[in-house]
């Protein structure tokens, strides 16, 4: 039994999925810590904040859109808790750019519209838009033209598109300012520093070693005693340690997370270009704009299997924005705010490790490769025992099985 930090679950991860779980938790009254050397700054930063589980399935991931779905469904509560939580009034704040009800997290649900832009983009999009109606999924078949009434931006030459109505996003950096604020106020500590491996007493995870922090987060430290019993520098201890790591949680772990990279650029606009989410098919090549209150445009995004490395590249870019200009030709005028690369963590089968990992003290709440911020309120669920059926998709004993 760890001596320490007895009653307390240490989250290693501050992203989307990290700081929400801890969240709930401490909403609950669970003690709870946060481990990560910068919160908020990992795949969720560059994270576009698509919650679009019915224009992003794909023929062979039925489980993913059921999780989709699902958690889809949470998001409007979960947002409005947290907005509440974090004090972030929901306020317009007289620019009149965002007319949905979350202006706070920038959560929009005016739908997601599918586009094509050559025949051979054309026959792909009837494909997948016979599957969507074989699944009985709420799509609406359209023409070039009644495309272009619903967002005149888009370029002569797109063929026809398909409008995912009830789909959904958020602007994901508003959701992890939100949920700092949200755990501050609840006294939540959030160590800022790396978590360098799992710290096992008497046949279980006990803890987490961490890597010594840099000198100007010391505070943190300090900090983090002001809420609970004194550790030893270097470690913190709790009852059960949940990886929420993202990409990274292979290097504390044995899970089969690997990191997928992508590259995303966020554009300025003095007035929004889109009214929706628009995503296209341009021979072949996927592209996708998000639209945000402010008028920013978000352009993602690459898919590459580089290991951990994050270098922006010339060649990414341009294929991000060779892509968007040829549906939306607008976006060349627009001045660039912010371009980088995020790394996605990938599974074998892409759906999350989500629940108990088998060591006594050790669960997982990772591996949620492009859904991250989809997924998070159904993954809060899973792990707070709310939601029984579909944490059986998610159970991280899968692999062990196989194995
Ligand atoms: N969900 C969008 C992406 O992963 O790029």
């Amino acid at each position: 039994m760890p001596a320490k930090g007895a009653h307390v679950d240490v989250i290693v991860g501050g992203g989307v999925v990290g700081l929400s779980v801890a969240w709930r938790m401490a909403r609950e009254g669970r003690p709870v810590t946060v481990v990560d050397p910068a919160p908020g700054k990992g795949a969720s930063y560059a994270a576009a904040g698509m919650l679009a589980p019915v224009s992003e399935v794909t023929y062979t991931e039925g489980p993913l859109l059921r999780l989709g779905v699902a958690s889809l469904r949470r998001w409007p509560a979960f947002a409005a808790e947290l907005a509440a939580d974090a004090g972030f009034n929901d306020e317009d704040d007289g620019t009149g750019l965002v007319t949905g009800p979350m202006r706070a997290l920038d959560l929009r649900a005016d739908g997601t519209l599918d586009v094509a832009f050559g025949a051979d983009d054309l026959a792909a999009l009837g494909e997948l838009a016979a599957y969507m109606e074989k699944l009985g999924l709420p799509v609406e078949r359209l023409t070039g033209r009644e495309c272009r009434r619903l967002e005149p931006m888009l370029a002569p030459s797109v063929r026809g598109g398909l409008l995912a109505p009830g789909d959904a996003w958020v602007d994901p950096r508003r959701v992890t300012a939100a949920l700092l604020a949200a755990l501050e106020r609840l006294g939540v500590p959030v160590v800022r520093a790396r978590a360098t491996g799992l710290l096992y007493e008497g046949g279980r995870v006990a803890g987490v070693r961490l890597a010594p922090p840099p000198s100007e987060h010391a505070h943190e430290h300090e900090r983090r005693h002001e809420h609970g019993p004194a550790e030893p520098p270097g470690e913190v201890r709790g009852e059960r340690v949940v990886v929420a790591a993202g990409a990274w949680s292979s290097e504390l772990a044995e899970v089969p997370v690997r990191p997928i990279k992508g590259q995303i650029m966020r554009l300025r606009s003095p007035r929004p270009l889109l009214t929706r989410c628009v995503r296209g098919l341009v021979h072949g090549s996927s592209v996708y704009l998000v639209p945000r209150g402010d008028g920013e445009l978000v352009v993602g995004a690459t898919q590459e299997e580089m290991g951990f490395d994050t270098k922006v590249t010339a060649g990414g870019l341009y294929e991000l924005l060779r892509d968007a200009r040829e549906l939306v030709p607008g976006v060349t005028e627009l001045e660039v705010a912010d371009v980088v690369a995020g790394l996605r963590p990938g599974t074998p089968d892409n759906l999350p490790l989500i629940g108990p990992s088998g060591t006594p003290g050790l669960a997982y709440a990772t591996g949620h490769h492009r859904g991250g911020v989809l997924l998070a309120p159904l993954t809060t669920a899973i792990l707070l025992g709310e939601e029984s059926e579909l944490a059986a998709l998610c159970t991280p004993g899968r692999f062990r099985e196989i194995s």
